[in-house]
């Protein structure tokens, strides 16, 4: 294999502007106004993947956003590596809080600004890369297959139904994804596990129409203050999630395992000074690493009704929502925990409202073996590239087809996120590090020539 090194440090300013490219595409799946934008983002991977010197290029069509899929079978006899990744991005809003517009990327400081830097179109465009290097290069030392989807960010409805359904064409020996994050820059890490999530809608029903708070005030339910008290029964003063059976399945983690977790390095005063809080706050008896990994969680993300708009308008309103989401660990389920909390809700309802639950996208969580050889692979890889092992960690955020790849396809999932959890993914001004892109590049092929020596 020529260095690929000096390929980075050929190609950099291309690799950067076909990101860029990318990037300027607004293609968000939650939203139909981005429709064709969605599409187009697909055609742009289609093309890319095809000049990288990918087979079989094509377009799959579901019911929802297209599955872009290639491969490069070298040899059948050989390993496959499963690359997936995610061309759509989450909406932009607030637009007013992002320094520079969401799709027209900017780099500041050597930091890529842009919807979707980070999450995940600048670390699946990496794998593009890094596979358009070993094509120039001697070729892949084993199979390739790439499946890059449009509706992660809106819970992949249709891949599932995809995966099933092409099972042969899918076949592979190991996932291998970048779509999470590590440490620091100086302190690479691969992410063992990732959460599930059960996401419901709450609709909290109490008089017929909105009414006078002063006529009708002290003797009607107020759909808020019912809702409001209701969500913060669901905590108790630990911290703990008050649902009914709600930590019947949760895996507790040996204190071998805790402590070994614990010596991830982590700077709390940092952690705080970056979101500008003074203290942090969560589950009692457990750190905050732990806290957002191998703990589940039970949060409001948007909670909405009555009068919002200027000055003070005296309403007793007629109806409250709230979204809320549950993170959820092993071996929790989440279609068993939707359902306890619906149940949960209902019992603790007062008579004078009505309520309604809706249920929308889950997943489950999902955990990787740290001894086997694709893990293995993805540590030598890093261990090159950045020079230190990489540290196992789990992740709080989720992932749902990485446990249907393990259900469907019976394979593990590697993790080599190269993000950090500061580049503030969902969020106004989201970014990626050009270290961390061109890294990614770097360590990518790495690992394909370790996983291919130690599969033999
Ligand atoms: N890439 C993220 C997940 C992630 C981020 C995992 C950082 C670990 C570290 C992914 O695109 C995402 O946002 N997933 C959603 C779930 C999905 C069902 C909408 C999430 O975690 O909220
Ligand atoms: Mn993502
Ligand atoms: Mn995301």
């Amino acid at each position: 294999m020529g260095n690929i090194q000096t390929y980075i440090a050929e190609n950099k300013e291309r690799f950067l502007n076909e990101l860029l490219d990318l990037l300027k595409i607004p293609s968000v799946s939650a939203d139909p106004k981005f429709r064709d934008d969605v599409f187009e983002a697909a055609e742009f991977v289609k093309q890319k993947l095809v000049e990288a010197g990918a087979d079989n290029v094509e377009v799959c069509s579901t019911k929802g956003y297209p599955i872009v899929y290639g491969e490069k079978i070298v040899d059948p006899a050989l390993p496959t590596v499963l690359v997936y990744g995610h061309y759509d991005v989450q909406p932009a809003d607030p637009y007013e809080l992002w320094d520079s517009p969401p799709f027209e990327p900017v780099i500041k400081d050597d930091v890529i600004y842009a919807r979707g830097a980070c999450d995940d179109k600048g670390q699946f465009y990496m794998h593009i890369k890094a596979f358009e290097y070993m094509m120039q290069n001697g070729g892949v030392p084993c199979n390739v297959k790439f499946m890059i989807e449009g509706e992660e960010e809106v819970g992949s409805d249709n891949l599932g139904t995809f995966v099933e359904s092409h099972t042969e064409k899918l076949a592979c020996d190991v996932v291998l994804i970048s779509d999470t994050s590590m440490i620091a820059n100086d302190i690479p890490s691969i992410t063992t596990g990732l959460r599930g999530l059960s996401y419901v809608e709450v609709e909290v029903i109490g008089p017929n129409r909105d009414l006078h708070s002063g006529v009708y005030g002290g003797t009607v339910a107020n759909p808020i203050n019912v809702l409001s008290k209701m969500i913060a029964s669901m905590h108790d003063h630990d911290g703990k999630i008050t649902i009914p059976g709600f930590y019947e399945d949760v895996e507790e983690i040996s204190s071998e395992q805790r402590a070994e977790m614990a010596k991830a390095p982590f700077d709390k005063e940092a952690y705080k000074k970056d979101l500008e809080v003074d203290a942090l706050l969560g589950e009692t008896g457990y750190t905050p690493n732990e806290r957002t990994s191998i703990r589940p969680t039970l949060d409001v993300n948007g909670m909405w009704g009555g009068y919002i708009g200027e000055g003070a308008k005296t309403v007793l309103p007629s109806k409250a929502f709230a979204k809320i989401s549950m993170r959820l660990v092993p071996n929790q389920d989440s279609e068993t925990i939707t359902k306890l909390f619906q149940e949960h809700f209902e019992s603790i309802a007062p008579k004078s409202v009505k309520i309604k639950v809706t249920p929308h996208h889950g997943g489950e969580p999902a955990v990787t073996p740290t001894d086997s050889i694709a893990y293995q692979a993805a540590s030598k890889a890093y261990e090159t590239s950045f020079g230190t092992k990489p540290i196992p960690t789990r992740d709080g955020g989720s992932i749902p087809i990485v446990a249907l790849f393990k259900k469907v396809l019976e394979v593990d999932t590697i993790l080599m996120g190269f993000g950090l959890d500061s580049d503030a993914i969902h969020s106004p001004n989201e970014h990626y590090g050009l270290f961390n892109f061109y890294k990614g590049i770097e360590t990518i092929p790495y690992f394909y020539e370790e996983y291919s020596k130690m599969m033999k």
